[in-house]
């Protein structure tokens, strides 16, 4: 994430993420999966601006880039539901905090896209109302509050553009040397619940190897990267909405390299061979679909906070 002061604000820029790759290794006690993934930070961003108060309210208003569809809407609560409203009542509860906030949050990150959005609002929030409200927290105790709002919450602390995430997805190990990757990303009208995803899952005996695709990220040749990348969650998801099938269908018949789901869906993404391929890619989808078509790229000058 990029932070920046505005007057007595603090603007953050929080990212999307994509996941490269995505194994299931199993259903937990506590109902949640241990997983494999690999994340990766992209240049598509919300924007949220911080704002103190003397009274403990957390006042929370959101606006929708004009692009973002309309439907999406219904998903962005803006009370105690909202995931930053969640991490500021946290911040205050756990740390006598008696100051309040007004957080303006533009959107642009679609929801229920596995795209990572509410968990980067999330990471916001804490990093920058940590500062905001001088708690000095180290990133060992954010992270500790990040895993109580969400999994891949932890994933945006520390601003990696690349990490391997494992447990339920907030054990982060950051990696080095990310390449630059461009990649097209299209939505589906309807986006899906992480629940729902993980419910139908099938689980199978076979576990791809998260350390066979680090080696391929290694090679920073976007061909083998594209060919290795994975999702498990991919074939519950088109059970669930035949709509994110059509939409790979459409992307492969498309695309040089196989495309793949992220997270637990809806979005779906192509990694390309550079910047021009990925805007004529983007051109090609947009004539054929009907949802919102991105192109993007790693975020590899994020740097850390
Ligand atoms: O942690 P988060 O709120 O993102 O998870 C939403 C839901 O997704 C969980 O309640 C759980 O049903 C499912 N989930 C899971 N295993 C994970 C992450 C999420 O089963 N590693």
């Amino acid at each position: 994430m990029r932070l920046r002061h505005l007057g007595s604000s603090l603007v953050v820029e929080a990212p999307a993420k994509l996941n490269l790759f995505l194994e299931v290794l199993g259903r937990r006690e506590d109902g949640y999966h241990n997983l494999d993934t690999v994340m990766i930070a992209v240049d598509v961003f919300d924007t949220l601006r911080f704002s103190n108060t003397d009274h403990p309210a957390i006042r929370l208003d959101v606006s929708f880039d004009p692009r973002t569809q309309a439907s999406q809407l219904a998903h962005v609560p803006v009370d105690d539901r909202n995931i930053c409203v969640k991490a500021a009542r946290l911040l205050q509860r756990d740390f006598g905090v008696k100051q309040g906030a007004f957080i303006e949050l533009r959107k642009r990150i679609p929801t229920q896209a596995g795209m990572g959005g509410g968990s980067s609002d999330a990471a916001a929030t804490l990093v920058a109302l940590n500062q905001l409200w001088n708690l000095q927290l180290t990133s060992a105790e954010l992270h500790t509050l990040a895993a109580q709002l969400g999994s891949d919450v932890n994933f945006f602390i520390d601003s990696p553009t690349l990490a391997v995430c494992k447990g339920r997805g907030e054990q982060v190990e950051k990696l080095t040397d990310c390449p630059e990757l461009n990649f097209v990303v299209a939505l589906p009208t309807d986006g899906l619940s992480t629940a729902a995803v993980f419910g139908a899952l099938v689980h199978d005996r076979r576990v791809e190897r998260v350390e066979t695709f680090i080696n391929r990220l290694a090679s920073a040749h976007a061909p083998s990267i594209g060919e290795a990348m994975f999702n498990r969650l991919e074939m519950p998801a088109t059970e669930l909405d035949p709509q994110v099938a059509e939409l790979l269908n459409l992307m492969r018949s498309s695309s040089r390299l196989p495309p793949r789901m992220t997270g637990s869906g809806s979005a779906c993404f192509a990694l390309c061979g550079g910047r021009g391929e990925a805007r004529q890619l983007a051109a090609r989808l947009r004539s054929r679909h009907n949802g919102p078509v991105w192109v993007c790229k790693s975020c590899i000058t994020m740097g850390a906070v």
